[in-house]
């Protein structure tokens, strides 16, 4: 219509095509599609419900249980910068076991990929490190700003003495949520922080952290962002978290099965510039959260497509785990998880578990030529210690064999590339 505005033509134009949608929609038999996301099958939806799909609001497509996939945090993946700092930071400062020492997998030159986590090496405590001293990275928002560690109620005055003790930069002691915590900065400059939090995990301890103070492994991590909306609708739609709260500048969202590790706090920044997105040492480079097996790696890398998330890589082959990886919305790195049976226990016993450099099976035929080029480095005392170990822990794992669609790099696939 001729002087009418420009956007309102556009919401007609826009509202016809969900109708028309709605429309089709609805002349497919109940039974045809949808998925039971607790289970992964194939299930129906009654197209009396389904058919508003075009028009539902997040909150109720939540609610239909369009992603119960995704599980608490599996790991987070840090760049450091030399490897003896953060082996030395993680290990002695943070109190973490040194639980995994390999290479990382993509590249030609030999990277060290360090895994950190709790006693019993657990998914929702493992922080995984690349020191990577080649190029510095630029910290900002669209990252991963601050990995959250649970310690026990009462031990905010020990960490605080304990920081000092390492002479670690810290903020004092803080509160949000109804939680004490306390920030501090690796001297890479990343940023941690130890919460007060209720967590039966069993805990890695060294010489002067003891098992009554010592974290159990993630409360959560903080995302930093200029904008929630998008992230929100991510997190909520695609990864199926639920928004529990806000307090000032954070916006706190859990995911669907509870329990430790499955807290993420946006902290909304919205004059901050970028932060960069590759490789650089003093940055957080992405968050792993678990899913059950490889069909539910699967299923979600279909949900990110259904969604419009149409970058969602291949699912790749990491030897402990699979992964595939997407860019979410406010600019943070996505990987969800499968683990593999076995996991870190597949190429060391329970007591050797990060004592020496372990290789994928089709890297060791250039271990000297990858170790001649590594960093050399101390281990941690603690990491000698002969320790008690339940098996990996994890829901029920299924392998790679198992599925009908190839991962990316099989070992198979790698001797081939080899040739
Ligand atoms: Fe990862």
């Amino acid at each position: 219509m001729a002087g009418e505005p420009k956007f309102r033509h556009n919401y007609v134009k826009l509202n016809r095509s969900a109708r028309e949608r709605a429309v089709k929609l609805s002349s497919i038999p109940w039974g045809c599609f949808g998925r039971d996301l607790d289970s992964t099958r194939t299930v129906a939806y009654d197209p009396k419900t389904t058919v508003r799909w075009p028009f539902a609001g997040r909150t109720e497509v939540a609610a239909k249980g369009m992603s119960t996939l995704v599980r608490g945090i599996h790991h987070i993946t840090q760049c450091p910068g030399p490897a003896q700092q953060d082996l030395d930071f993680c290990t002695q400062v943070l109190g973490q076991r040194l639980v995994k020492q390999t290479v990382l997998m993509d590249g030609s030159i030999p990277i060290y990929h360090f895994y950190y986590g709790n006693a019993d090496a657990e998914p929702g405590s493992i922080a995984t490190s690349f020191p990577y001293s080649r190029k510095p990275g630029r910290r900002g928002s669209g990252q991963i700003s601050r990995l959250s560690y649970a310690v026990p109620k009462g031990t905010m005055a020990f960490w605080k003495d304990h920081l000092d003790r390492h002479s670690v930069e810290h903020s004092g002691i803080e509160e949000r949520f109804a939680r004490k915590y306390l920030r501090m900065w690796h001297p890479a400059g990343m940023q941690y922080e130890v919460v007060e939090a209720d967590d039966p995990r069993r805990p890695s301890t060294t010489k002067c952290i003891s098992e009554d103070v010592a974290s159990r492994g993630f409360f959560g991590a903080v995302m930093s962002v200029r904008s929630i909306e998008e992230q929100e609708l991510f997190f909520v739609d695609a990864l199926g978290f639920r928004k529990i709260g806000v307090d000032g500048p954070y916006h706190r969202f859990e995911a669907t099965c509870g329990g430790p590790g499955s807290i993420i706090d946006l902290h909304h920044e919205p004059d901050l510039p970028p932060g960069s997105w590759g490789f650089g040492s003093g940055t957080f480079h992405h968050i792993a959260f678990s899913v059950d097996n490889d069909e539910a790696l699967f299923a979600q890398k279909a949900h990110y497509e259904e969604l419009g998330y149409t970058d969602a890589s291949e699912v790749k082959d990491r030897y402990y785990f699979h992964s595939m990886y997407v860019r979410s919305p406010g600019g943070i790195l996505v990987e969800c998880t499968a683990n593999v049976p076995g996991g870190f226990y597949q190429d060391e016993s329970a007591e050797e578990l990060g004592t020496k450099l372990t290789l994928p099976p089709w890297y060791e035929s250039q271990r000297a030529e990858i170790l001649a080029m590594l960093e050399p480095v101390t281990l941690p005392d603690e990491n000698r210690r002969e320790r008690t170990h339940r098996p990996f822990a994890g829901s029920t794992p299924v392998g790679a064999s198992t599925t009908s669609i190839p991962l990316s790099r099989s070992n198979r696939d790698f001797a081939r590339y080899q040739r």
